[in-house]
């Protein structure tokens, strides 16, 4: 033992003495006994996947209505629910007299063949009469800003006179935009506005009002505005939760679903064709999680999502089941939906010279988008009817026939004997509380490497709400260390659900990993603990052994062979500090300054909020050490990221 790491090893000793004694005063659990970590960080065992982490998607918890779309307007399209016309209300200033309905015999297109029906008996200024959007949980808006309007109106006279449109406060009634539309008689009419604030204070409590000023009637149909857009995309993203998504470093976004994809019943699925092209043309279709989709977040836009992340789609095709248990039989019947997947990997990929490439571009993309991994269906272990077998085959056979470069997932094992089609992946899912999260981690170490690959196309430790707590992010990271350990028989993974509104009602399903309201977004604890883990990935799994550790104590070992770095994540999901004394071998190191990115909070409990939103957040700190050993402690409910450089 050299003398520097005899006082390194004197200190360690000391250290662990004051934190047992200070502990015991506090009544807590002593510190465990020190652990020996050994890495050979010149063995790689087994490779990891370049594209492990990316991020799964599908309209849930108002994800995109109400969400990453950035939509301000709520129910842009006049749908009638059980109590009214939701989001919309009439205004009656002064003594104007109107009255609105649902019209269903008038609309812009086929797709938006009903519209809303505005019938002013009196107004004049002063005394306007129209209809006013409340937004889906208010209308976030900012100083200095253009918001970019449209809608669709019709009017009945020769001579309308002008809408107007403008912001208010619903705190004080306050205007704090506004513009004139001037209508002109005759058919459906598209027409664009602008709405620019002043210097007014961030707020969204705010409403948008559309009035006359004298008696008339027009129909209107597909009114929206939207604020500024990730890189400016018309009709685009939220900036915020572009950046949070961004900031994962993820390699592919899985879309568009989950449940989304399949919906309730066979006449609920996901028929892309309808969700492409001018928003007019969109009808809108009947998502699972409760409330309508207005699928202006359609096909392209999530392809262009993918490229403003840099990452490539994993499409899930609809493959003929709904959750309520329907499904369609295989041969004649299935075939539409078959014809159906084949023409959408040609609008995601196809030149401008195939069919549905030339639909794409027409739609304002004409270059092809990337693509390597195709899924079919969704969590086809459901089907009780067992017909996944014979549906899957049609599919596979129908899309290698056509595009025999790329992979096919299966939702759930395909049995050789009834299938001749076999495929390259298996998507699994898993949901967990945070102690059978633990209790995960060595699911796939002994799986056999002969069949398919893995795709843990969803998985989440899952006891927080809305967002996952501490707890959560220990199970999380713990099973990530397994799935670093794993990659070379886990290729691709994402967590599940990725976004939440946090307004009451807005969410289905607790534990997201991203949560936000009209204005605001914050990253959970499990959302850093993701960023930690995906940022800091080697590209081969070290061989290690470890004694004597805590029975929640989970690591693992990567090294990045073109930075020579080597990766450790530590991972105490214990309420007792972990000492480690860590040795390196097979590489040659002398004076060493190693990073460490640490995460922690005081219990399972504690999180981050919508206004608490970086309570628990990495904290960067060095470690310098020589030779090949150090002592590191990892403190109770930590997960700690350190890269060594090796040399
Ligand atoms: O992620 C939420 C749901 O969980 C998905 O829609 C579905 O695939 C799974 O059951």
């Amino acid at each position: 033992m050299t003398p520097g790491i005899r006082f390194q090893s004197l200190c360690f000793v000391a250290l662990l003495f004051l934190c047992g004694s200070s502990l015991a005063a506090q009544g807590q659990s002593a510190p465990a006994a020190s652990a020996q970590l050994t890495v050979d960080a010149a063995k790689i065992v087994s490779p990891v996947s370049p594209t492990l982490y990316g991020l799964m998607t599908e309209e849930i918890n108002h994800s995109y209505d109400g969400g990453l779309y950035a939509e301000l307007v709520r129910n842009p399209t006049f749908r009638n629910i059980w109590s009214g016309i939701q989001g919309w209300e009439l205004v009656r200033n002064g003594d104007a007299g109107a009255a609105m309905s649902l019209d269903k015999t008038t609309g812009p297109s086929a797709a938006l063949s009903s519209s809303l029906k505005l019938e002013v008996a009196s107004a004049s200024s002063g005394n306007e009469a129209g209809v006013s959007n409340s937004g889906y949980w208010g209308i976030a808006l900012r100083a200095h800003t253009a918001y970019r309007g449209s809608l669709y109106a019709k009017v009945d006279g020769a001579s309308p006179g002008p809408l107007t449109v403008r912001l208010i406060s619903d705190d004080s009634g306050a205007v704090l935009a506004e513009a004139q539309v001037a209508l002109h008689a005759g058919g459906w009419s598209q027409y664009n506005l602008s709405l620019t604030t002043g210097a007014i204070a961030a707020s969204s409590k705010n409403h948008l009002q559309l009035t006359v000023a004298h008696p008339e009637t027009l129909w209107l149909q597909l009114v929206s505005l939207f604020p500024p857009t990730f890189n400016d995309r018309p009709d685009g993203l939220r900036p915020d939760l572009m950046a949070l998504m961004a900031a994962m470093h993820p390699h592919f976004l899985r879309l568009p679903g989950g449940n989304y994809l399949e919906g309730d019943t066979l006449a609920d699925w996901y028929d892309w064709k309808k969700t492409i092209g001018p928003r007019v043309n969109r009808p809108g279709h009947q998502a699972p999680w409760s409330y309508w989709s207005t699928d202006g977040l359609g096909l392209l836009e999530f392809l262009e999502w993918c490229e403003d992340l840099h990452v490539e789609p994993v499409l899930a095709v609809y493959a003929g089941y709904a959750l309520k248990g329907e499904h369609v039989a295989t041969g004649h019947d299935l075939e539409p939906y078959v014809q159906s997947a084949v023409d959408e990997v040609e609008y995601v990929t196809g030149d401008v010279s195939t069919k549905w490439g030339a639909e794409r571009a027409r739609d304002g993309h004409p270059a092809p988008f990337p693509l390597h991994y195709i899924e079919i269906g969704n969590e086809d272990e459901f089907d009780k009817s067992h017909s996944y077998d014979a549906r899957f085959a049609q599919f596979a056979q129908a899309l290698r026939q056509h595009y025999p470069q790329y992979k096919l997932i299966a939702t759930t094992r395909v049995k050789e004997a009834n299938a001749g089609e076999q495929p390259d992946l298996i998507d699994d899912h898993f949901y967990k509380s945070p102690a059978a999260m633990f209790d995960l981690v060595h699911h796939y170490d002994n799986e056999p490497r002969t069949g398919p690959k893995i795709f843990v196309g969803e998985w989440a430790t899952r006891s927080g709400s809305p967002t996952p707590n501490f707890g959560d992010a220990l199970g999380d990271a713990a099973w990530m260390t397994a799935m670093e350990r794993n990659s070379d028989l886990i290729l691709m993974a994402s967590y599940a659900p990725l976004l939440t509104n946090v307004n009451p009602e807005a969410m289905q399903w607790p534990t997201d990993l991203i949560g936000y309201d009209e204005s605001n977004s914050y990253g959970s604890p499990s959302y850093y603990a993701q960023c930690l883990f995906a940022t800091h990935l080697g590209d081969g799994a070290a061989q290690t052994t470890i004694t004597g550790a805590g029975a929640r104590f989970f690591y693992s070992a990567t090294v990045s062979s073109k930075d020579h770095v080597l990766h450790l994540k530590l991972v105490n999901a214990s309420d007792v500090d972990q000492a480690l004394r860590i040795r390196l071998t097979g590489i040659s190191v002398g004076d060493s300054v190693a990073q460490i990115d640490s995460l922690h909070a005081a219990s399972f409990e504690a999180t981050n909020s919508i206004t608490l939103p970086k309570a628990i957040q990495p904290v960067v700190s060095t470690l310098h050490f020589k030779g090949h050993e150090f002592n590191q402690v990892v403190p109770q409910f930590t997960i700690q990221v350190i890269d060594i450089p090796l040399r």
